[in-house]
């Protein structure tokens, strides 16, 4: 039980890796705030993993209006004293470059970059008032490493959550909060149901085929499950992890070298 007593906010915790994150936690001993846009299914989710323990609330990370509310929510119900913040919810969106949208980009870029230094300015307000220190862990990607030809802007959200999480790092550790990033590389599940949609649309493959191809081309052999992810998730937001400071780790069978 490495999280025992500690008390977790995870956004976009409804499915995917924050459901699995949520359920990691849960695992080790620690209370879960499930907080996402979708409040149906994070309240199925609380459900299914522990309703005792686990907490749904409605959130949309872009408004700092429902961040509060969701954080009073949460206080009113116990869940109050947060000592781990986990910014996990994220939009996906692909086009090539001349055909890219300003409403794909500023959707992806509220969600993604917005709304990670949104929920973390509320938690770390609270924290630092708590005087106790916390942990933020933010949810990269491969894709903030380096471009490709057709997700420009997810990976231009993805390189400023790493940004951010040098920046939040190096700002918030005078308060004993550590904040650091995961980076995974291509996890299955819903999310990546959408992107192989794009991929069939803009490559012209056939449904399932990216996802293929892209597995093949993990070194360790296959793409991730969200469970692959969870070492790292309490790794770093257990005591083990207090010496680290503004890292990004990546997640990713051996995708990314840095
Ligand atoms: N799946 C992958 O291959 C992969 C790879 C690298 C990084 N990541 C990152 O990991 C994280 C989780 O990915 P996933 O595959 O579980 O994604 P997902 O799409 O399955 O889940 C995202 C969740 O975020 C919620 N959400 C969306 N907009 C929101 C908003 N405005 N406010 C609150 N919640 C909102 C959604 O309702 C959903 O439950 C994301 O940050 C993603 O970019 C995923």
């Amino acid at each position: 039980m490495q999280l025992a007593g500690k008390t977790a906010l995870i956004t976009g915790a409804a499915r995917g890796i924050g459901r699995a994150f949520a359920a990691a936690y849960l695992n080790e001993g620690a209370r879960v705030i499930i907080a996402d846009i979708d409040y149906e299914r994070a309240a199925r989710t609380a459900k299914d993993l522990d309703p005792k323990n686990a907490l749904a609330v409605g959130m949309d990370v872009t408004d700092r209006t429902s961040i509060d509310a969701a954080l009073s929510e949460a206080d009113r119900h116990g869940f109050g004293d947060i000592d781990i913040l986990i910014n996990n919810a994220a939009l996906f969106t692909a086009a090539p470059i001349i055909e890219i949208e300003e409403a794909d980009f500023a959707r992806c870029f509220d969600v993604n970059v917005k709304g990670t230094l949104f929920t973390m300015q509320a938690v770390a307000k609270q924290m630092i008032a708590r005087g106790q220190g916390g942990k933020i862990i933010n949810m990269a990607s491969q894709a903030g490493r380096r471009g490709e030809p057709l997700v420009a802007v997810y990976c231009a959200t993805k390189a400023a959550v790493i940004s951010l999480t040098q920046s939040a790092g190096l700002d918030l550790i005078k308060h004993g909060i550590n904040v650091n990033a995961i980076s995974p590389g291509v996890v299955d599940g819903e999310h990546w149901d959408g992107v192989d949609a794009f991929f069939a649309k803009y490559e012209n493959k056939a449904p399932g085929q990216k996802k293929r191809e892209v597995g093949a081309g993990v070194p360790f052999g296959r793409m991730g499950t969200p469970e692959d992810l969870t070492g790292m998730a309490i790794f770093l937001a257990s005591d083990a992890a207090r010496y680290i400071v503004a890292q990004t780790y990546n997640v990713d069978g051996g995708q990314w070298m840095n």
